[in-house]
């Protein structure tokens, strides 16, 4: 069989280019040409994208049935949860995470539950038939019924897509295929995006939900081309602090579905278990009230979660004083120090500033702010904050504490874990009263400094 023509795609823009460059010759991107197969010559083999979104006439819009996607759940609720209720008829979803995280193992139970429902195939690339079996001999899942395909070359496992006809497809890992089209070895850009591109056409063409697994790079990131990415319809990640057994999934694109979910699973030695009730997790239970610490509500999608953020502030011996955050924006806490110095009055430029979110949950929202900032001030005065005080709020460059969503939602959940008040912002003051807290509204940080060093 001749091999297929190769030409280059800029993995920005997806212009081509007949030979290797530096630069693409189209949007001027550096280093972003990549090797990827020629398009099969019209009218025989079409356009390799045909089916993506289906080819249709135009049609009004308001004249187009809007119902809603048959879902399949999972039968794992946090698994669903991110999904936004289970898996779609052709969706694709694309799964990253660090290497033993608990990605094939979450994989394989979804599978299992799948698979009493209706045919799935589980595509394991990176471990033998043996590995795959006796890893569900330890999850003590009945994977029976479960087809399994050890196989990295995409022709093969195109091919026994057609036969089997599964209604899901796992695909473990989309780095380890390789398409004999290309020249290219397989894990490098061009084969993973060739071999996605296909695998996406043949969801959409044939209704089989997929899922693939995807390795990530050192910064955390999924390794491969960005067009992944935009390829598939959701792309989830599998994070945890490999030290604890506490694991999150969250979804970061969702085409059916929200963004803002995560589902909580803990790693046992029988596999991954369920954490429906998370919302005390990451709380350390200290005996005495410590300075540097303080309880925040944040929001997870539908769910309040309570974290305790730790900060540490130390005199600065010689050269630039240090700001080093973990699970929380670097940025946003040199934006903080700036206003607490502004409109609070407090100095920390001769100071190292480190700042730690409890049990590796990794906090994007903005309301984390004031609870941030109240820790910083309770190392920096060596002063514990006042004991069962829960905060949330996002402080403006104005030195105004802003509303946070669901305010009444997270008084509601910190009240049930016993907490007695809340620092919180105006705004979010409550019209009915919360049962069991004492709500301390503030408008400005300097009001809250002031509270908590009474
Ligand atoms: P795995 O699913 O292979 O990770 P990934 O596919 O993301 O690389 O999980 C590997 C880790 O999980 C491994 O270090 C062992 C641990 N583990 C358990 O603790 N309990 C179990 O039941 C299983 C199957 C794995
Ligand atoms: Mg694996």
């Amino acid at each position: 069989m001749a091999r297929a023509r190769s030409v280059y795609t800029c993995t920005e823009c997806g212009g081509q280019a007949p030979k290797w460059q530096g630069q693409c010759p189209h949007c001027e991107a550096w280093n972003t040409l990549v090797e990827t197969a020629a398009e099969a010559a019209k009218g025989a083999g079409g356009n390799r994208f045909a089916g993506l979104a289906g080819g249709g006439e135009v049609v009004a819009l308001a004249e187009v049935e809007a119902k809603d996607f048959p879902r399949m759940p999972t039968l794992l609720q946090e698994f669903d949860r991110v999904l936004g209720g289970g898996l779609v008829e052709g969706g694709v979803v694309l799964i990253g995470g660090d290497p033993g995280i608990g990605k094939s193992t979450l994989l394989l139970q979804a599978a299992a539950r799948l698979a009493e429902q209706a045919p799935v195939l589980y595509v394991s690339g990176e471990e033998s038939a043996q590995q795959v079996a006796l890893r569900a001999r330890r999850l003590e899942v009945n994977a029976a019924k479960v087809r399994l395909l050890p196989e990295i070359e995409l022709e093969r496992i195109q091919a026994a897509l057609a036969t089997h006809r599964p209604r899901v497809a796992v695909i473990d890992s989309i780095q380890t295929l390789y398409s004999s089209a290309l020249t290219s070895a397989p894990g490098s850009v061009a084969q993973v995006r060739e071999c996605a591109a296909q695998l996406t056409r043949v969801a959409k063409q044939s209704g089989t939900a997929m899922i693939f697994i995807g390795h990530v790079t050192k910064e955390g990131a999924l390794a491969g081309p960005r067009v992944l990415e935009h390829m598939v319809d959701t792309v989830l990640y599998f994070e945890g602090d490999t030290h604890t057994s506490f694991r999150l999934i969250r979804a970061f694109k969702n085409r059916f579905g929200a963004v803002n979910e995560m589902g909580v699973f803990a790693m046992t030695e029988r596999g991954l278990r369920e954490v429906t009730n998370p919302s005390a997790l990451f709380l350390s239970h200290h005996r005495a009230d410590v300075p540097g610490s303080c309880v925040m509500v944040t929001q997870e999608g539908t769910r309040p979660l309570l974290v305790e953020l730790q900060a540490l502030v130390d005199e600065t011996h010689g050269g630039q004083p240090r700001r080093l955050t973990v699970g929380l924006e670097q940025n946003r806490l040199a934006m903080l120090l700036a206003v607490l110095h502004r409109h609070a009055g407090l100095a920390l430029f001769d100071q190292d500033v480190f700042v730690n979110a409890v049990g590796g949950v990794r906090i994007v929202e903005p309301g984390a702010d004031l609870a941030v900032t109240l820790a910083i001030v309770s190392s920096l005065r060596n002063r514990a904050l006042p004991a069962k005080h829960v905060v949330f709020g996002e402080v403006g460059l104005a030195g105004e504490v802003r509303p946070v969503q669901r305010g009444q939602e997270r008084l509601r959940e910190a009240a049930k874990l016993g907490f007695t008040h809340a620092i919180v912002p105006a705004a979010n003051r409550p019209r009915q009263r919360v049962e069991g807290i004492e709500v301390v509204a503030v408008e400005r940080l300097s009001d809250a400094v002031d509270y908590a060093a009474r």
